[in-house]
């Protein structure tokens, strides 16, 4: 789809996220609300729809080395099928057309993937992330899907204007999640468990892994009626350079040892996948 024209059909779906009144395409260059509030479509077909540039540490390099691992490597191929099938299962009317919105994307590749796998052809993914950089490498490589630059805590999203939150390793706003949901709409977020990257962890630090997401699947719950949680757990062999992308791609290095660093990526070992998929429908009211 061209860069610009595909905000023709999806502006109703948009909220402005600075007075939140809706926004109109004006020219297929520009999202503007009753209050001039005004975001440019880029170039390349994201829209920035921050105020503020924040400063962050996901920078270039490292969604650089994120695209590589999941679009080159099989390491979350098993995740990627089973977010799939999610999508499978519950979009059976698969003749109406619907929106899913993947909330902390990142550079956009998980969402890429998981389309692609899917059988459903009338999905329209939406990836937003609070990095620019992320989202200008997302809107450069995929075409098909919305990239928006915003916040996921004040979304540039309408009320209930989406069918599906994918929410992957990122934080979460779960009033916010609410707000924008479809009735019954749904939401898949993956949280690791405890062995999750477990061979990058034990080599950098001595803690051993004892990271436990009991707290975020009861909390999850508080907000959401949990219908299932599928367990992925899956060992791949990564060679050398697929070893330093990994390294550069996870905030778990940051600050690390460097010679732990290097050891790790030297040294040959399987690398281990330990994931929950939470999936929930937006039927609860939120008793918190
Ligand atoms: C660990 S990364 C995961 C990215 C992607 N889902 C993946 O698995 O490759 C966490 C992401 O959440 C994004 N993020 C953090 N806070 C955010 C917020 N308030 N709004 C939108 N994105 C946010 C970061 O910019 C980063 O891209
Ligand atoms: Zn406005």
């Amino acid at each position: 789809m061209e860069n610009h024209a595909k905000y023709k059909n999806f502006g109703n779906a948009l909220r402005c996220p600075l007075c939140e009144e809706s926004l109109q395409v004006v020219q297929s260059k520009s999202l503007i609300c009753p209050n001039r509030h005004t975001f440019d479509i880029s170039h390349h077909g994201y829209v920035n729809m921050l105020s503020h540039s924040p400063k962050s540490r996901y920078n270039k390099a490292l969604f650089e080395a994120r695209k590589n691992i999941i679009m080159e490597s099989d390491l979350f191929k098993l995740l990627h099928e089973k977010i799939s099938a999610v999508f499978d299962t519950y979009s059976a009317d698969s003749d109406t057309p619907a929106f899913i919105l993947d909330a902390g994307c990142g550079e956009g590749s998980h969402l890429e993937k998981i389309l692609g796998n899917s059988r459903n052809r009338t999905l329209t993914g939406i990836g937003l992330d609070l990095s620019k950089a992320g989202i200008a490498q997302a809107a450069k490589r995929y075409k098909q899907s919305i990239w928006l630059v915003g916040d996921l805590a004040k979304s540039p999203l309408a009320d209930h204007s989406m069918n599906m939150i994918l929410n992957i390793f990122s934080p979460s706003n779960y009033k916010e999640f609410k707000r924008i949901l479809a009735p019954d709409g749904l939401i898949i977020k993956v949280v690791p468990r405890a062995a999750h990257l477990k061979e990058l962890r034990n080599a950098i630090s001595k803690e051993k892994s004892l990271y436990k997401n009991d707290e975020t699947i009861s909390l999850f719950k508080k907000h959401f009626t949990l219908t299932d949680i599928i367990t992925v757990s899956d060992t791949r062999v990564l060679d050398k350079s697929e070893r330093t992308h990994l390294v550069q791609m996870s905030p778990l290095a940051w600050d690390s040892n460097e010679t732990a660093l290097g050891a790790f990526t030297t040294r040959s070992c399987q690398i281990t996948i330990d994931a929950d998929i939470l999936i929930g429908l937006n039927q609860k009211e939120t008793r918190l």
